[in-house]
Parts: structure tokens; sequence; C-alpha cells
């Protein structure tokens, strides 16, 4: 798995773009104008198309009948296109502060704004149509079939048959469910099926944000890994807002751009980039709830693209004898690596050097092992580890970039981390090099043959 910072990244989608919300009183608005201010209710300016950043400001939720805040003046940012996870204990609020992002539940106090709206401005029904909701458990309409739940909102907005039927089976592709389930009921779907049309039903609309608790809740891990793989893929494509709930931190620091670790009565704890929460815990409480194996969590988090890295004992094979003589010294190394044209040839052992003569001479063979600018710490670990040595980083186009060693990886943990450039992706050093990774695809940098 990649980190966030070497993912492609993409000007949020112009969702304004897509007509799939309009329901004719917008008609005619030209992408980029700016719509009247009632157009705000319409769910055109506020949500839709415009930056559809969700502000908690001193959010607070005492339940009626209850002597303690469920939720206790939470004040929190989730930027516009970034995926931030609620977690904590059972019972600490989570589904609560997603609910009154939506008005399922009304806040006691403090305020909540989605770009430049008010939620609370809005009739709650108009404000839903604009948010996705994944509810925990998923909560499928048992009654309905498939088609008929993922329609759940186009059919409050009043689209006609041939575009609800249209986008049904445009949403069954995006999120891999077999159109075959369609026609069936809830209750003859797998778990992780049922999850997919959880998924599809909140994204019918076209909504900017997404509220999901707990979506991948009630199936197995495996499935789990692959739904939270399609997750990524579909937000690489989509760029939604979404605030996913979570008990599980592997599934926050895979998913996260910030997790936002609640403790009981909605206390926020800390409020971080994964790799920012594993490198520093603020307290013991979060140190506790993310476990003791945190530096592994993080060599997971972080690619060789983000690490200094050493020229190593590599040169061009129009080097003179001088040359290479100099960089296997300079690096006390029993290897030289060539180049041709930027692209790494082999290694060859040091002392073929002399007898060849030349470094055009030599015979270079490819090397055993190699890292992948998009590899993550934990595939360039395991490979210093078992080759006892530097490992070549190569691109995909096969040019050479820099070699790594234990210390590099060490140094690249120690290096403060930026969490604002983390989220635009501007804190990737090596994107020149790197390939658009995937936060699903960083451990596929592996081993050459
Ligand atoms: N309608 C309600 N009336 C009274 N108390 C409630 C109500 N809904 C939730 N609570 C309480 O508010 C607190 C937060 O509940 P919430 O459902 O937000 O927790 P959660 O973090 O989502 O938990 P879980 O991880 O178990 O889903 C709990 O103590 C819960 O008992
Ligand atoms: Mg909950």
């Amino acid at each position: 798995m990649a980190p966030r910072s070497t993912r492609a990244r993409r000007p949020p989608t112009n969702l304004a773009a897509s007509d799939d919300l309009d329901d004719g009183r917008l008609r005619g608005h030209a992408v980029g104008t700016p719509p009247p201010p009632t157009a705000v209710l319409d769910r055109r300016s506020g949500l839709i198309g415009q930056a559809s950043d969700i502000h908690l400001r001193g959010v607070t939720k005492r339940f009626p009948g209850t002597d303690s805040d469920a939720v206790a003046s939470l004040s929190l940012e989730v930027p516009s296109g970034s995926i931030v996870v609620l977690i904590g204990p059972s019972g600490c609020g989570k589904t609560t502060t997603l609910r009154m992002i939506n008005r399922l539940i009304e806040p006691t106090a403090g305020s909540i704004t989605i770009g430049e709206l008010d939620v609370t401005a809005v009739p709650p029904t108009e404000l839903r149509r604009g948010i996705g909701y994944v509810i925990q458990q998923v909560g499928l309409f048992p009654h309905r079939s498939i088609r008929q739940n993922i329609a759940t909102v186009p059919a409050t907005l009043g689209w006609d048959k041939a575009r609800t039927a249209a986008r049904i089976d445009e949403l069954a592709e995006l999120v891999g469910l077999d159109p075959a389930m369609l026609d069936r009921y809830p209750d003859e779907l797998s778990g992780g099926q049922q999850q997919r049309v959880g998924v599809a039903r909140a994204l019918a609309a076209d909504p900017p944000v997404l509220l999901m608790d707990e979506p991948f809740g009630a199936v197995d891990p495996i499935v789990r890994g692959r739904l939270q793989d399609e997750l990524l893929a579909l937000q690489a494509q989509l760029r939604k807002t979404i605030v996913l709930v979570t008990h599980d931190i592997d599934e926050a620091v895979k998913l996260a751009d910030r997790i936002a670790l609640l403790n009981v009565g909605g206390v926020l704890e800390q409020y971080a980039s994964p790799d920012e929460m594993l490198a520093a815990p603020a307290n013991a409480f979060v140190e506790q709830f993310i476990g003791e194996d945190r530096g592994i969590k993080r060599l997971r988090l972080r690619t060789v693209g983000e690490l200094p890295r050493a020229q190593g004992p590599v040169v061009d094979v129009g080097a003179d004898l001088a040359t290479a003589r100099a960089a296997i010294d300079v690096e006390g190394s029993d290897w030289l690596g060539v180049t041709r044209d930027g692209a790494f040839v082999g290694w060859c052992p040091a002392e073929q050097l002399e007898s060849a003569g030349s470094v055009a001479a030599l015979e270079p063979t490819a090397p055993a092992a190699q890292l992948h600018p998009d590899s993550t710490l934990r595939t360039a670990l395991e490979l210093i580890m078992a080759s006892n040595t530097s490992v070549a980083v190569i691109d995909d186009g096969g040019r050479f970039g820099g070699v790594v060693n234990l210390e590099h990886i060490r140094a690249g943990l120690a290096a403060p981390v930026d969490p604002v450039a983390r989220l635009d992706g501007s804190g990737d050093a090596d994107r020149s090099v790197g390939s658009a990774g995937s936060r699903g695809s960083g451990e596929s940098g592996g081993v050459a043959p």
C-alpha cells in the first residue's frame, strides 16, 4: 500500500458538470457560474460543484434524559475531496457525529457547515440528497429489490425510469456488483455484495459528500481488504469528501487522509494523518489505541519515493576507469552498478573492473532485487535485509533513481511529517520518478527476477 502522497492527485472533479442531482430547478447553470443564493438549498452551490469541505465547530450532542454529552464540543475540519476516518471505542459518539452531519440527529450546540452551507439552514431532506449515507450494518430495505434499494434517492428526486435504470447499471459496474444481483432481494446476497449495494445506494445521486458508518464491518477480512482497495480506487476517480467510521485501526491507516481518534463522550484525542499519528501519538490513550506495532504500520504507509537516497557505486557505461574506481571506493562496495542513458543495466562484481579494462567491457547482470519508488518501506526493509546491501530504486521506465539502505529507511522515518503536504500530495519528493501509484498497489515494487 502506498501512502496518499504518491497517489495521482487530480483536482476535485467538478461535480457541477454532472447533472445527476439536477431536479430541473437549476437546469441551465453553467459550470462555475455562481448560482443565486437560494440555489444553496437546491444542492447546487454549497454542496455541489463548489468546495464541499465539512467544518464542525464546537458540535455537542446530549440526548434527552442523559446526564452527559454523547459528543462534547467537537471541532473538526474535513478537507474537500479527502477521506477522514472517525475511530474510537464503542459508544464514543462516532455514529452520532456522522448523523449530525446529515441531521438525522440534531446537534445540541455548535455549527456544521459544508462548503459555504450551514447544514441547519437546509431542510434535512434536501440536505440528505447531497450527502450519501452508508448505514452501520448496511441497512438495506429488506422488502425492496437491489435495484429499488439503489434507486432510493433518485426516486425521491423524481428521476424518470430510463435515467434511473441507466444510473443503476453504471453504479453496479462502478462498485463491482454483478448485474444479475440487481433483481434479487438483500437477503439473497452475500455480506460483501450487500456492502457494495450500500455503497452504490449512497452514490446514486452522485453526492459530493459521503458518510460511511463501518461500511465494511460485516464482512470477512479478505473481502474487507478488497472492498477497501475498491473504495480507494473509486475515491481516486470520484474525489468525494468522505467521513468514514471504523473500529479497525488498520482500516483507518489504510483509508484515511486524516484520522480523528475519539474517546468516550466524543472527545477528540488526536486529529492527524495516519503517519503522523503512528509516529507521534498525542497521548497515552492514542498510543494504546493504535497498538504496539505502530512502527511496523508506518513502514507500510511510507514509500521509497519519499526516502533520501544515495547514488551508490553506480556509474554510466561511458564512465572512465578512474570514475568507476572512485565510485567503488567511496562506497567501499564489492559491486559496481552500470547505467546506460539513465536506465539501470545491472551489477557486476567490483573486482571485474580491472580485468575488463573499462566499464563498457563489463557484463552486468540484471539486479536480483530492485525497488520501485512506490514500494513501501516494508518491502524495502525486507529486500535490504535479504540482500544485506543497498538496493537500487528503478522506476517503471527502467530509470535508475539511486540506492537505498537501512540508514535511509531510518532517516526517512525520522524525518518530520508535513501533514498538509501529504494531504495535497506535494510532499512526495520523487514524483518525477514515481508512477502514479494508488494506495492499493504499493507492494507491487518488490523483487525483480
Ligand atoms: N437516541 C439515543 N438516546 C440516548 N443515548 C444515545 C442515543 N443514541 C446514542 N446514544 C448514546 O450516545 C453514545 C454514542 O453513541 P454512538 O452510537 O454515537 O456510538 P458509536 O461510537 O457509534 O459506537 P459503536 O462503535 O458501538 O457503533 C452512546 O453512549 C450511546 O448509548
Ligand atoms: Mg456506531
